[in-house]
């Protein structure tokens, strides 16, 4: 077989790929640039990767596929991608649902509404006017430059980049009278004939799931524009494990995802600078804050050793890189700012959350709860803070949920209860309901226990109406759809496991948190919700569902994406740099894997109501 190739046709894309025998079509479907869903990372646990085989051969129905397919969906050429291998030679042709296909999903870009950052960029544009000087006496130039800007602007020019210097021959040869010189760290960085344009940053927020972009102008510290796109290493894995368990298999794995990352942002930043009629080399300066995993294969650190105790990332330095040597199209001796991580699973974004919403200036014990795929909590108590991460897993994002998806248009984002116990529902954009978010499906949960079709141990109710057998799964039957398989958009029994984990390791992470700060929950004074999760959540279910613990509700504020403001902050000011360097080194790591009784805190934080919580804490813990 070895050297066969074949031919996979994707409908209604019509975009091809030219495999060898044996390919999985979700490899084929990567190397068409199809962007299917694949949320548990390719190990055929999720059901998400599915395609309709039209024609040719493929290998014969895996496990997996027997379990997550029906029979009459795999009688119809129902595959999923991650396990289907093309078999023969030739053709294959397949039609992808678009279900199957990623979504867009709608982004939280904003945060507190300190939209307009302090200005104190780590650069400065300086007019200077340009002595004239003999040809071939450049150097001359240069070094009577150096003294103007040495004399009236204290600026010393040790180093200056081969660019700039060759812009500035050239504004001499053209014998232009003055030019505006862009230096950083005393060195000259850019040479502009005009100072009509003034230099932008980009403030880069590189979530698992999400990339959220800001376009800086650093004369007026104002944001020019903001945009939201999907991660595009998503279709590589869901969750930080799968794509670091990607990135271990080879070189080529991790350069992969680090130039697909990299290529989505060159792509938009294109696109929001064509649209003000500037070129890249307009954009001087970039800050990128991410989560430890994303900030190493962004800049192409080693991420294996993040997949195993102890976790150690391969830095937790300051790393300023030229955007030439990253690859990234700003101006190539343009500045890439990467603040410190503080953990393998505490990364630069949590530290740009802390700088944004001032925790380390808060007086009195405060919480920063940052929700996504993986939580970060930080309390702020007695000018320390001590931070822990929390696995939350994908089902606040829709993943490892039957009828879960993305806030995309047809989410069902909100639940509530009627006064005759009837249950409403609220989808993304008033469209058609498709599935449920992790806002909705929260909100869900607390609704069910509301209304009795669920108990606090999180087992459905047999005999309420709605709750039904569904493919040998209970399940609560919850808005009917025409999309659905069924007819109707459910909360499985699964389902509401996998937020009870997701929930239950939040909940676990402020239980140890408080307990190795010794004090209660009833000491927190604010407690702060950040990231998109946490903006779209109704506080009330977090609070009924014992996701928080009992605190009252006006204690809790949502400030949206306070990573995305405080990367706006670090990229303006060389101050609030300085700051973050240092609390990064102050900022003390729980790690949550071994601390005792971990496993009684995470089995009681999976109940869902206080009293239930408390019962078990009391029963198993000994803890009142
Ligand atoms: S089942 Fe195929 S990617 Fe999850």
């Amino acid at each position: 077989m070895t050297g066969m190739r074949a031919t996979v046709t994707f409908q209604p894309q019509r975009l091809l790929a030219e495999v060898s025998l044996d390919t999985s079509l979700l490899e084929a479907a990567r190397q068409a640039g199809i962007p299917l869903e694949s949320r548990c990372g390719a190990k055929g646990k999720c059901g998400m990767c599915r395609v309709v085989l039209q024609d040719g051969s493929l290998t014969e129905p895996t496990e997996p596929e027997r379990k997550l397919l029906s029979a009459a969906e795999l009688k119809n050429g129902f595959r999923l991608a991650c396990e289907a291998r093309v078999a023969g030679s030739g053709e294959v042709a397949l039609y992808v649902p678009p279900i199957s296909l990623v979504q867009e999903q709608k982004y939280e870009l904003e945060g507190i509404s300190r939209i307009k950052s302090a200005l104190d960029p780590p650069l400065r544009t300086i007019r200077v006017e340009l002595v004239r000087a003999l040809p071939g006496e450049e150097s001359t130039v240069l070094t009577q430059l150096e003294r103007l800007l040495r004399d009236a602007h204290g600026i010393s020019m040790k180093t200056s980049a081969p660019d700039a210097l060759g812009k500035l021959r050239e504004a001499i040869e053209q014998g232009r009278d003055s030019v505006s010189i862009v230096v950083r760290d005393g060195g000259l960085i850019d040479v502009r004939q005009s100072d009509a344009e003034s230099p932008r940053g980009l403030a880069v927020d590189l979530g698992t799931s999400k990339v959220a972009m800001f376009l800086v102008d650093f004369d007026t510290g104002e944001t020019e524009e903001s945009l939201g796109f999907m991660n595009p290493q998503v279709p590589f894995g869901e969750d930080v494990i799968s794509r670091i368990q990607y990135a271990g298999g080879g070189t080529a794995e991790a350069s992969r995802l680090r130039e697909l990352v990299i290529d989505g942002i060159n792509d938009r930043l294109e696109e929001m600078l064509s649209a003000r009629g500037l070129s890249p080399s307009g954009v001087a300066e970039m800050t990128v804050v991410g989560n430890t995993a994303m900030h190493h294969l962004f800049l192409g650190l080693p991420v294996k050793q993040l997949g195993t105790s102890p976790f150690e990332p391969a830095s937790i330095d300051v790393i300023e890189r030229d955007a030439r040597d990253l690859g990234v199209k700003m101006l190539p001796a343009g500045t890439v700012y990467m603040p410190p991580v503080i953990a393998g699973f505490v990364g630069s974004d949590n530290l740009a959350a802390i700088i944004a919403t001032r925790l380390h200036r808060e007086e009195g014990p405060c919480m920063l709860v940052d929700l996504g795929t993986n939580t970060e909590v930080a309390l702020g108590i007695d000018n320390r803070i001590v931070c822990c991460s929390c696995a939350s897993g994908p089902a606040f994002e829709g993943g490892a949920v039957r009828h879960g998806m993305r806030a995309s248009a047809g989410a069902i984002e909100k639940v509530e209860v009627e006064m005759d116990g009837s249950l409403t529902v609220s989808t993304v954009e008033d469209a058609e309901p498709l599935g449920i978010c992790g806002s909705g499906i929260l909100d869900a949960i607390s609704a069910l226990i509301d209304t009795g079709a669920l108990d606090e141990r999180g087992r459905l109710v047999s005999g309420n109406p709605r709750v039904v057998d569904d493919e040998g799964e209970r399940a609560y039957r919850l808005e009917p759809s025409s999309v659905i398989k069924g007819g109707w958009i459910t909360v499985t029994q699964g389902d509401i496991r996998e937020i009870q984990k997701a929930k239950g390791a939040v909940r676990a992470g402020i239980e140890m948190i408080l307990e190795h700060v010794s004090i209660s929950y009833n000491d927190i004074k604010k407690v702060i919700l950040a990231g998109a999760f946490g903006t779209y959540i109704n506080p009330a279910s977090a609070l009924f569902t014992a996701m928080l613990p009992p605190i009252p509700i006006d204690r809790i504020v949502q400030v949206g994406n306070a990573a995305g403001v405080g990367a706006r902050e670090l990229l303006c000011s060389v101050k609030q740099r300085k700051e973050a360097e240092d609390l990064a080194k102050s900022i003390e790591h729980l790690e949550l894997v071994g601390y005792p009784n971990a496993h009684l805190f995470f089995a009681s934080s999976m109940m869902l109501s206080e009293e239930s919580v408390n019962d078990y804490m009391r029963k198993w813990h000994g803890i009142t």
